[in-house]
């Protein structure tokens, strides 16, 4: 009997390609705004599945499919899948770590430099007026050389992160976890009251977790240097937009730029109405080595799974 593997969405051609010849492959157009039910429905004939980040794989999801073996994330971040469930039901859960890291932090060096030096404004004013007007005060912006970036999450894409803003001359802390174990793991590992009060750039390269959840709220922006700037490549919901909004209407932070949201696939439309936040659709790995390469891991993850061996990236 061939297992049946199916894919939420069309991902990179390699995936198929890689499971094609074993396995009978059944391929959903890519969609949004998935429910529990289609969820439940689209994944009924799996043993196996390749799942968006937005896909919600549930408790009640996993519980319906009694043959699903493994779930593999096609993305590093999982935050979308109940992971306590699917070890209580014996469901191994993958993701695709390591291959998107250098698209992400190249991602948060452009929007850190669409932000700061106004770019996107530069883009839009440039196009509605049709010429160009140099002027001695016409769009300024922040430079980098000498600021402080302050990182949350110094793990592989945050450390990417660093190595780029350092090139740009800029001085990189990054939060200092409470445990005793990690402090001063990292140089520049300092407390997030202080990487807050005075980072000049606060760039966010942590997971959503139960933990993280609204990480950076009301009384963090409260804390934050005056003028500052947020960016936002990891989830949305470690930002409570609507704290994030009053910070930039009231002019404590002076510019945001953002990947994620906290209500995916909507975005808060005060975000969408202010002129120094940057906005982009969650494109941190869209490159086409990255995404080929994450195809080509979840599909491997997929197929060692339904080989009875381990997958290449197990989250549990
Ligand atoms: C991830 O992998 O978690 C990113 O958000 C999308 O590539």
């Amino acid at each position: 009997m061939k297992y049946t593997v199916v894919l939420t969405a069309a991902f990179p051609k390699v995936a198929r390609e890689l499971l094609a010849g074993e396995f009978d492959v059944i391929e959903h157009p890519t969609e949004h705004g998935r429910s529990e039910e289609d969820m439940i429905t689209i994944l009924a004939e799996a043993d196996a599945a390749i799942t968006l980040l937005q896909d919600p794989v549930t408790r009640r999801v996993l519980e319906s499919n009694p043959n699903l073996r493994i779930v593999s994330n096609f993305a590093v971040g999982y935050n979308n899948i109940d992971v306590d469930a699917a070890r209580e039901l014996g469901i191994a859960v993958a993701n695709t770590p390591g291959v998107l890291t250098e698209a992400t932090a190249d991602l948060t060096m452009a929007l850190l430099l669409a932000v700061t030096r106004r770019v996107v404004e530069g883009d839009a004013e440039t196009r509605t007026l049709q010429r160009c007007d140099w002027e001695p005060l016409k769009l300024l912006g922040a430079s980098l050389q000498d600021k402080r970036l302050g990182i949350i999450g110094m793990g592989r894409i945050g450390s990417a992160v660093a190595t780029r803003a350092r090139a740009f001359g800029m001085e990189v802390v990054s939060v200092r976890r409470g445990d005793a174990a990690s402090a001063g793991k990292h140089a520049g590992a300092i407390s997030m009251d202080d990487l807050l009060a005075t980072s000049d750039i606060l760039s966010i390269h942590a997971p959503l977790t139960r933990e993280t959840h609204h990480l950076i709220d009301a009384a963090a922006f409260a804390k934050m240097k005056r003028g500052a700037y947020l960016i936002n490549t990891s989830r949305g919901a470690l930002v409570d937009e609507n704290a994030l909004c009053n910070a930039l209407d009231s002019g404590q932070l002076r510019g945001a730029a953002l990947d994620v949201y906290e209500h995916e696939p909507q975005i808060n439309p005060r975000l969408l109405a202010m002129k120094n936040v940057v906005i982009v659709p969650h494109i941190g790995s869209a490159t086409e080595e990255a995404r080929n390469a994450m195809a080509r891991i979840a599909a491997t993850n997929v197929l060692l799974v339904l080989r009875g061996q381990e997958p290449l990236y197990k989250v549990i």
